[in-house]
């Protein structure tokens, strides 16, 4: 969820909802606002996204220069108006992100001593307990401490309080919150893009802190209520470019973006002059690091399954992998000195960043991969690799996906250069393969026409088949993700060699199967799987740079060409092509491709 609260001078609502716009990516179930107008609280809330809270705005304006905002990605109760933020009584309104877990023990006590609750949320209970001790007459600062010792779960809030016109008062603990500092005129923000065009003088809380802000400042707090210094940084973001730029929607934008994403990130890591692998500095010794550990969430994991593929097969180190959530519950056994390597578009997914503190307690070094470089993450590794994506907006990840690929490319060759693995010669190949892909990337979308023609059997599907081996194995998982994410259809995938043990009974000639298979040392193995289920009815649509095959050509329905490179770069290409497979079908479909029903683009919750 994402979290906006002002002070100042001008009325709130515009800047509290132009805030919530660039929040938006996570979630949009429902969204409100709160203000105090002559010391009362008072609210406007609207289930489903944004607009409809601006409509409803618009038939009735909320004035006033204090106040809050949310919009919200549900998790206890439904996304209806009456669930949604904020929440309070006519003393307090309170916005929250995350979930509070002793929230029942904390309602029945309250409820016991006569608070009456009008949701079934856990983000309530906060109101109601900060009302509880208001009306023991405790002022604001008070009882908002007191109702922080009680809160166990992660939550970052702002709340604000009948009477107290010009105050907002902020907390964090598990969920990011920034305080962004203006002309007599001071925000809130779930992080600093909301803020970007309020201003760029941001401090970030630590996790414990808590905050009152009022138009002259801010004051800072710890747990314990002593007060605490935090500095005020100059973040490099400038109110960026979130316009479509004529594409109808942004993920079509994001997905033209590829090749101009791919060479940026390269240049921060390569020296073109030299063809060799520049790493920052990096505050231990790569040719010491006996084991990674690597996790991540949705399509940065898969990211790291490829990452997985490389690191172990070029720099010949073993790589432990697994999604965040059960990397963190797992508690693998990990040696000191390790290489913990987390991947995350947002830097900010709390089940990644739950791992990201059990690796560091484990000893390891962390090194994360990013795209958001002033997110909590970063904050808390020892060296941040940064992925130059610019803003995601769709919330299916694509640009996001081949900048960390390319990132782990190179990270691949310093570890492989590291252990004496990779010789001047062939790390100045392997450069020379990964600064080839910006030009060749281009040349997918002139296949754009095929890949059309492919969507349209898809988009008829109810059930659909990836398959792929070795690093096209993690391409085939992408594919299916994407498809499953922006058109609701069925997808799984699997690893081509392992669908005859299983899926296989799924094939008929309803369910297309769509494989990934590059040139290369199993391009023949995979092209036995795919006679197998053609053998089966099921319908072939292949990506592949081997289109005059005729072994394919007899056994596949539709081919889309697509250009050759090495071995070693391929599935940062192959990525592209069934991309914008999933991106056609939807539009095909008529869904909502950027804002796709029960999905945030980052999950603050675990
Ligand atoms: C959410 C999004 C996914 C994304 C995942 C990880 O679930 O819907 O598209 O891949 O989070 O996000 P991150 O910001 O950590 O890369």
């Amino acid at each position: 969820c994402g979290i906006v609260g002002v002070v100042g001078s001008n009325q709130a609502t515009p800047v509290i909802l132009d805030a919530l716009r660039r929040l938006e990516y996570r979630g949009y179930d429902s969204a409100g606002i709160a203000t105090l107008e002559e010391g009362h609280v008072e609210r406007r809330r609207a289930a489903g996204k944004l607009d409809h809270l601006a409509t409803l705005l618009a038939r009735m304006p909320l004035p006033g220069v204090t106040g809050i905002g949310h919009t919200r990605w549900a998790t206890h109760g439904a996304p209806t108006e009456n669930n949604a933020h904020p929440h309070g009584t006519e003393r307090v309104s309170v916005v929250h992100n995350g979930i509070i877990e002793n929230f029942e023990e904390l309602r029945h006590e309250l409820e016991a001593a006569g608070q009456v609750f009008s949701t079934d949320t856990d983000s309530e209970t906060i109101a109601q307990l900060v009302d509880y001790h208001l009306q023991r007459g405790l002022s604001p600062r008070e009882a908002a401490h007191e109702c922080l010792k009680r809160l166990e779960g992660a939550y970052a809030l702002a709340m604000i309080f009948a009477g107290h016109d010009g105050m907002v008062i902020g907390a964090r603990h598990g969920a990011p919150l920034v305080v962004g500092f203006g002309d007599n005129e001071m925000f809130l923000g779930s992080d600093s893009l909301a803020l970007a065009p309020l201003t760029r003088r941001i401090a970030y809380l630590d996790d414990g802190d808590w905050t009152v802000i009022t138009p002259a400042g801010a004051a800072f707090f710890d747990m314990a209520g002593n007060p605490v210094e935090r500095p005020v940084r100059l973040t490099a973001l400038i109110a960026a470019s979130v316009g479509k730029d004529g594409y109808r929607h942004y993920m079509e934008k994001e997905l033209h973006e590829h090749p101009v994403v791919i060479g940026q990130t390269l240049q921060r890591l390569i020296d073109p002059a030299t063809r060799r692998v520049v790493m920052p500095d990096l505050p231990f010794d790569l040719a010491a690091v006996q084991r990674v550990v690597l996790t991540a969430c949705g399509s940065a994991f898969y990211a790291g399954m490829i990452g997985r593929y490389w690191i172990e097969q070029y720099a010949r180190l073993p790589v432990d992998i697994d999604v965040a959530s059960e990397m963190r519950y797992r508690n693998p056994p990990l040696t000191r000195g390790g290489l913990g390597l987390l991947i995350s578009q947002s830097g900010e997914t709390a089940d990644t960043l739950a791992a990201l503190r059990g690796m560091r307690e484990a000893g390891q070094h962390i090194v994360s991969v990013l795209n958001v470089e002033q997110s909590t993450m970063a904050r808390e590794s020892d060296a941040v690799l940064g992925t130059v994506a610019g803003p995601e907006i769709s919330v299916a990840s694509t640009k996001a996906f081949t900048a960390q690929l390319s990132v782990l490319a190179c990270l691949t060759i310093a570890l492989g250069r590291a252990r004496g693995l990779i010789g001047p010669a062939q790390e100045e190949s392997m450069v020379t393969n990964l600064l080839d892909l910006p030009s060749k990337a281009t040349e997918v979308f002139e296949r754009h026409d095929e890949i059309r023609r492919m969507a349209t059997i898809v988009a008829d599907a109810r059930d659909v088949l990836y398959l792929g081996r070795g690093a096209m194995f993690p391409v085939a998982l992408e594919g299916a993700l994407k498809l499953k994410e922006i058109t609701y259809i069925h997808a799984e995938a699997y690893a081509a060699g392992e669908m005859k043990h299983g899926p296989i009974s799924l094939i008929d000639n309803t369910v297309p199967v769509v494989a990934t298979v590059p040139s290369g040392p199993l391009f023949e193995k995979t092209l036995s799987n795919l006679q197998e289920a053609r053998a089966r009815g099921g319908r072939l649509l292949v990506f592949t740079d081997m289109a005059g095959a005729p072994r394919l050509r007899e056994i596949a329905e539709c081919v889309v060409a697509i250009p050759t490179v090495d071995e070693f770069v391929a599935p940062i290409l192959q990525t592209i092509p069934v991309q914008i497979l999933a991106y056609e079908v939807a539009l095909l479909k008529g869904t909502d491709v950027d804002q796709p029903r029960n999905l945030a683009k980052s999950v603050t919750v675990e």
